[in-house]
Formats: structure tokens, C-alpha cells, sequence
């Protein structure tokens, strides 16, 4: 799949159907079934420079600015998103750097600058994994953290049928297709392996990784849907935590 066919695909989906069909992942969730607030990955960002890439709707950005950051930056390939993310703010009272690009380009982050970088659901889209985490690893400082959510390869290769579920596609077929929403929408779905390697590969080291449904936020949430009995039998979400080593010869 030729790179600017997604491109061109994807971003005409987020700027003409944003998420009224897939809907919005923000922190504190980074999934149906995970929570920064029970996880606490970030810890206390107060002070520290943060940049989220595919920055969607920019409530995330809202939930760091409440906590104190003290400058926001944000990537989206979605010039509609890039305008929600900023009204959103703006009705709040708060402010970011908003760059509408692909997290994949050359976009003029500053380089060795961020202590966070993160992203809820949307590293995977981007058409070059180990390019786009060496990018990451530039904006970072030495030690500087990357947290990222994605939706899980398992629950993705799993379909129910008949009450019971089954492969509906190889775990290891990591092509793009057209994802079954109304509207044009290509998507890959990657091994852990790949991404694991990826970090590797752009000098990070992994400190966490969160595959768990978390029960009380199940119970709480008292969830009969089809993603909640997905998320009793398999992990439909994945996080993990990465801290640069230092830059790589
Ligand atoms: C599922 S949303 C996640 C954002 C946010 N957490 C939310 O739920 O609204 C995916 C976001 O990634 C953006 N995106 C998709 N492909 C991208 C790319 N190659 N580079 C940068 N952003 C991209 C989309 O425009 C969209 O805003």
C-alpha cells in the first residue's frame, strides 16, 4: 500500500467523519478498559513540556493542561481535528501548538525538547513505525518518557461466531485493508512484536506494558456490550511506557 494512498484516504475520513463512528479515546482512558488514573504511567507532569501526536478532538490536551504541564504541542494529519483540538481548548481557557501534519514528516517539533511524548490511538496509523518512533525519540529528552495506547492485535485477528471466538484473520497479516465503518478507512494491524522491536530499534527501553482489563472499571461501568465480553476473554487494548535511553550513534 503506497503511503500517500493512505495519507490521502485517512486524513479525508477524519476530516469529513472525525469520530462520529469511531468514538473519541481520551485521557484518562487510554482504552474502553484502562485508566491513567488507577495506572499512573505520566505520574505528575506539572511543569513538563508534553506532545501528543494525533491529538484527535485535543480533550487529552485538556486533561494535561489541568494537570499543570507547562507547554502543550500536538501533531493530527486532520486540518478538522487540528480546528476541534483548538476550539475545544479555547473553550476551556487553555492553549497548545497545534501542527496539522503526518506524525510520519518533518513538521518543526523541536527536537530533544518534550518529557513526555504520548499518543492515545493513533500511532498506528502511521505508514512507518520504526521512522515515526525514531522521530518520536528525537523530540525527546534524554530519559524523557513515551507512553502510547493501540488497540490490540488479538482483539483485532478475533471474531465471535456463534458465542464463540475464532481467528477471523492471521495474527501475523500486519497489511493495511479498508476498515468496515461508513466512509473510506485503512488501517494495519501490527504484531506486539513490531512495535516492541520499533522501540528497540529508535533507543528506547520499555518500563511497562498493560494488556489487562481492569474489573473495577468493567463493574463500574456495568458494560454488557460486545467490547466488554471481548475485553473479559482477551486484552482489546494495549499501553505501553518507553523511556529514551540517549541518542542513538
Ligand atoms: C482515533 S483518533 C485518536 C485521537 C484521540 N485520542 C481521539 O480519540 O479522538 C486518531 C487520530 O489520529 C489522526 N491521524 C491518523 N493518521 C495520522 C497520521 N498519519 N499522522 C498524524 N495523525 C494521524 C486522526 O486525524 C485522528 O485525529
Amino acid at each position: 500500500m503506497d503511503k500517500n494512498d493512505v495519507h490521502k484516504t485517512n486524513s479525508f475520513y477524519w476530516d469529513t467523519q472525525g469520530n462520529d463512528f469511531l468514538s473519541a479515546i481520551v485521557l484518562p482512558y487510554y482504552g474502553a478498559f484502562v485508566s491513567e488514573e488507577k495506572c499512573q504511567l505520566f505520574g505528575d507532569v506539572s511543569g513538563k513540556k508534553l506532545l501528543e501526536i494525533g491529538c484527535g478532538n485535543g480533550q487529552s490536551l485538556q486533561y494535561q493542561a489541568e494537570r499543570s504541564a507547562s507547554e502543550l504541542w500536538a501533531v493530527d494529519i486532520s486540518e478538522r481535528q487540528i480546528k476541534k483540538a483548538a476550539q475545544h481548548l479555547e473553550s476551556y481557557g487553555l492553549s497548545a501548538k497545534l501542527i496539522c501534519s503526518p506524525m510520519e514528516d518533518e513538521c518543526g517539533i523541536p527536537t530533544a525538547y518534550f518529557d513526555y511524548v504520548y499518543s492515545i490511538y493513533a500511532i498506528g496509523w502511521t505508514t512507518d513505525l520504526e521512522g515515526t518512533f525514531q522521530r518520536i525519540a528525537s523530540y525527546l529528552k534524554k530519559d524523557g518518557v513515551f507512553i502510547f495506547s493501540w488497540s490490540h492485535p488479538i482483539h483485532r485477528s478475533v471474531t465471535e461466531d456463534n458465542g464463540r471466538f475464532v481467528f477471523k484473520k492471521s495474527y501475523f497479516d500486519e497489511a493495511w485493508y479498508p476498515v468496515a465503518v461508513e466512509g473510506d478507512l485503512l488501517l494495519a494491524d501490527r504484531k506486539l512484536s513490531t512495535y516492541v522491536n520499533a522501540l528497540a530499534k529508535a533507543g528506547f527501553v520499555i518500563e511497562q506494558m498493560i494488556e489487562e482489563t481492569d474489573d473495577e472499571i468493567m463493574q463500574s461501568k456495568d458494560d454488557n456490550s460486545d467490547m466488554a465480553k471481548r475485553a473479559k476473554m482477551f486484552p482489546v487494548t494495549f499501553v505501553i511506557k518507553a523511556r529514551k535511553l540517549g541518542e542513538l550513534l
